[in-house]
């Protein structure tokens, strides 16, 4: 396994703005996914964006397995995801982030979705999720739009929360 990428945290600026396409599927993209996941796993995350490792491009991953502890885990790794469709009702449940530690806030966001993407070897895949997988997507791809779960929130909340805010960025 390799080492661990370091996990960039809230407030720095990588975390709050759009992160680029993937224009073509290189040598380094290919070596980086791997790395992307045993950090993913390292840091106990159930999804993972290039942003949170410093590097700003359209990558993510998710893992889709229930019981990620129990079963050894089943890994997607996403470029350039796009949600093309919304569908059901929106749910509210509580989410929390590597980049932003001891923050747990209640975002509320459609029930299913439709995405397209890449796979690591180019293909475009049309994905549908539902229910906990589409929450995970909808965050991992929230961070390629530079939008972490504390920008979800009422504004009043988020004032709120400044106290625990303020002690993430003096320890980042
Ligand atoms: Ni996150």
């Amino acid at each position: 396994m390799a080492a661990a990428l370091t996990i960039v945290k809230y407030p720095q600026s990588i975390l709050q703005k759009k992160a680029e396409k993937v224009a073509e599927i290189t040598a380094e993209i290919k070596e980086l996914i791997p790395q992307m996941i045993d950090s993913m796993y390292e840091h106990a995350g159930i999804g993972l964006a290039a942003p949170q490792i410093n590097i700003s491009k359209q990558i993510i991953i998710v893992e889709t397995s229930h019981r990620p502890r129990e079963n050894k885990g089943k890994p997607l790794a996403l470029l350039n995801p796009t949600i093309v469709e919304y569908r059901g009702q929106k749910i509210t449940e509580e989410e929390g982030c590597l980049s932003l530690p001891g923050i747990f806030v209640q975002v509320t966001r459609p029930e299913s979705i439709v995405l397209t993407c890449l796979d690591p070897q180019g293909k475009t895949l049309r994905i549908q999720a539902s229910g906990f997988l589409a929450r995970i997507f909808q965050h991992e791809i929230d961070h390629l739009n530079g939008k972490l779960t504390i920008h979800r929130i009422n504004p009043i909340k988020r004032f709120r929360m400044r106290g625990q805010l303020k002690k993430i960025k003096k320890n980042s």
